[in-house]
C-alpha cells in the first residue's frame, strides 16, 4: 500500500516568499555600515540560520574583528531587523512564490496537515501579510527554539506539537542549512534550489514553480521503499 506522509513542514523565506532577498539586503547595508564586505555568494551560508548566529558570521568575515558586547550585537541585529522591516512593509499576496498557492490548496484539500518550520521571529506578520495563515495547522515559533537550523529542532517541534512520527514528515527548504534539519530529524527532505547547496536533499527541484504535490507524495513514497 501507498506511504502517504502526515504533515508538511514548509520553510518560509525562500520557499513561500522571496523575503530570501530582503533578508540579504537588510544584512548587506549593515555589514556596509561596518565596513565588513558580504556578497551574494556569502549569503547562501546565511540562509535558514537565527538572526544572532547570522550576525556572528558577519562579524567573522571583518578585517579588522571588532570585540562587541552582548549588548551591542543585540542592537547590531536590531538594525538590521529594522531594515527588513522596512523592506517587508509592503509584502501582499502577489509576493507569494510561483506554484506555492497551488501546493498548499493541494496539501489543504488532500487532509495532510501543514506546519511553517521558519528560523523568522517575523514569520506570522508575513504569513498574514500573505493571507497564508488560514492554510496552517501550527506556525513554530522561532522565539521559542534554543538550536537553529542545522539543528532539527525547528521540524521536531512541528511534528511533536501535532503529535506526528517524525518519519511521517516532509520538510521544504531552500537553504543547505535547512535541509541538513529535515535530514537529522528523520523527515523526507525536499529542497527547492541549485545542487551546489542542495544535493543532500532526497527530492530537489529548481524553483518552487515545479513543486507539484503529488509528485511530492510518490517521491516520499519510494523512498520508504
Ligand atoms: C530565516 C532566514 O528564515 O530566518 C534567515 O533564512 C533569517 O536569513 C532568519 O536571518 C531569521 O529571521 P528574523 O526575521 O527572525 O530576523
Ligand atoms: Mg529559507
Amino acid at each position: 500500500m501507498r506511504q502517504s506522509p502526515k504533515l508538511f513542514i514548509y520553510d518560509l523565506d525562500g520557499v513561500i516568499t522571496d523575503t530570501a532577498e530582503f533578508h540579504y539586503l537588510g544584512w548587506k547595508k549593515l555589514a556596509d555600515e561596518l565596513g565588513i564586505t558580504i556578497d551574494r555568494h556569502f549569503n547562501e551560508q546565511l540562509k535558514g540560520i537565527n538572526r544572532m548566529d547570522s550576525l556572528d558570521r558577519i562579524l567573522e568575515q571583518s578585517t579588522s574583528p571588532t570585540e562587541f558586547s552582548e549588548e551591542e550585537k543585540i542592537g547590531l541585529a536590531t538594525r538590521k531587523n529594522g531594515y527588513y522591516l522596512e523592506l517587508i512593509e509592503s509584502i501582499d499576496p502577489s509576493h507569494i512564490l510561483p506554484g506555492i498557492k497551488d501546493l498548499l490548496e493541494a496539501n489543504k484539500q488532500s487532509g495532510i496537515k501543514i506546519a511553517l518550520g521558519s528560523a523568522s521571529k517575523n514569520a506570522s506578520r508575513i504569513l498574514d501579510k500573505l493571507e497564508l495563515t488560514g492554510y496552517f495547522d501550527y506556525v513554530v515559533n522561532a522565539a521559542e527554539i534554543t538550536n537553529g537550523k542545522p539543528d532539527p529542532e525547528t521540524f521536531t517541534a512541528a511534528a511533536d506539537a501535532l503529535g506526528i512520527a517524525h518519519a511521517d514528515c516532509v520538510g521544504i527548504e531552500d537553504a543547505a542549512a535547512g535541509v541538513e534539519a529535515v535530514n537529522r530529524a528523520g523527515m523526507f527532505s525536499v529542497g527547492v534550489g541549485d545542487e551546489a547547496h542542495l544535493a543532500h536533499a532526497d527530492y530537489l527541484v529548481e524553483n518552487t514553480q515545479q513543486l507539484e504535490f503529488q509528485q511530492i507524495l510518490q517521491e516520499f513514497d519510494k523512498k520508504q521503499k
